[in-house]
């Protein structure tokens, strides 16, 4: 299939690139660099061996968006695209609801306009809120404690109501729980700019003596260890899911969300520890207060996965924590 990639560079899209090309389709893929790295699409194409069509793209721009479709025949979108940092989501809202908001009406316009109806949404566990049991099934109620979960749970609406309004719309949101790890060559990292949010970015920066330690939200959870627990789920995994879900979208129409988690969780202070085993390295923490709008657990059932897709998780909580450590050592040292 001729698949349209947005946010092509970022973490999981540069991962699901690989994946796809392996897997024989043809790529179009646009990225405007606002997170990621032009770099990558050199690494992409080094793993893959394969070529594809990359445009440097802001999807908030409709007139970008239109040549991107009248130039090429697509018959399916992946939209990666956004900006995805809780914390700075609440500082900057506006500029959240209009790049992630307005910039997918900007794509679903342009698919509308050359006949394009198959849409894989990249959305997340955060649309669930605090989940009131666990594991988390696709069917509980959703909820949002932040703007940038806000717009992921607007735009699964929007879609939904796409889906509905034209029954020859194929729909599949897919929720991602806690994506960490990196392919194996070490050419494919997690990146951020920045100052990073997330737990295991974070770590490695510990590793690399970025930082002295790792400041641990809270201890006082309804938890084993008391630390947040998390649904950790390997990258590489995460993008072979995106494989099984073309082919999916590929044979039906309407909506579907399925929860994309191993349906183990795992505490900070796991993942810390188990960081330290596989890659023979010490990261001190500090047990600090809790970040406001945390949740004390959240893992999937990831049931429907396997059901509907075929898929299961493969790589587990060691994987996730050496390939993440080798692809930070290999990138770093060319840097
Ligand atoms: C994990 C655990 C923290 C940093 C968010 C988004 C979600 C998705 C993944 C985009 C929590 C603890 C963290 C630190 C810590 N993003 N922690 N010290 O908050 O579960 O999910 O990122 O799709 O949508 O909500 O991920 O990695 O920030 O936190 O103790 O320095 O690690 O309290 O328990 P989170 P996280």
């Amino acid at each position: 299939m001729n698949i349209l990639i947005t946010g092509a560079t970022g973490f999981i899209g540069s991962h699901t690139c690989v994946a796809l090309l392996n897997e024989g389709h043809n790529l179009i893929a646009f990225d405007n660099f606002s997170n990621s790295d032009e770099k990558v699409l050199d690494h992409i194409k080094e793993i893959s061996g394969k070529d594809f069509l990359f445009y440097n793209a802001d999807m908030t721009d409709p007139v970008a968006m239109e040549k991107i479709f009248s130039e090429n025949k697509i018959d399916c979108v992946i939209h990666f695209a956004g900006f995805k940092a809780v914390g700075e989501s609440t500082q900057i809202p506006l500029a959240y609801y209009y790049n992630n908001i307005y910039g997918t009406i900007c794509i679903l316009k342009a698919m509308k306009a050359h006949g394009v109806k198959k849409i894989i949404f990249s959305s997340s566990a955060t649309v669930y809120g605090k989940p009131a049991a666990l594991p988390i099934k696709e069917d509980f109620a959703l909820s949002a404690t932040n703007p940038y979960g806000r717009t992921k749970l607007m735009l699964e609406e929007i879609l939904t109501d796409l889906s509905k309004s034209d029954p020859e719309w194929s729909v599949m949101l897919l929720r991602y729980f806690n994506p960490v790890g990196a392919h194996k060559s070490g050419l494919l990292c997690e990146n951020p700019k920045g100052i990073p949010n997330n737990l295991m970015p974070r770590i490695l920066d510990v590793a690399f003596n970025i930082m002295p330690e790792i400041t641990v939200f809270g201890n006082d959870y309804d938890t084993e260890d008391g630390t947040g627990v998390r649904d950790y789920i390997h990258v590489v995994d995460l993008a072979y899911g995106h494989v099984k879900a073309i082919d999916y979208v590929s044979a039906h129409t309407g909506t579907e969300a399925v929860n994309l988690g191993t349906g183990v969780g795992y505490s900070v202070l796991d993942l810390i520890n188990t960081f330290e085993k596989v890659n023979s390295i010490k990261i001190p923490y500090v047990i600090c207060p809790r970040r406001p709008g945390d949740i004390d657990a959240c893992f999937a059932d990831s049931s429907k996965a396997k059901e509907l897709l075929n898929w299961t998780s493969e790589l587990g909580i060691e994987d996730m924590c050496r390939d993440a450590y080798n692809a930070a050592k290999s990138i770093r040292q060319k840097e």
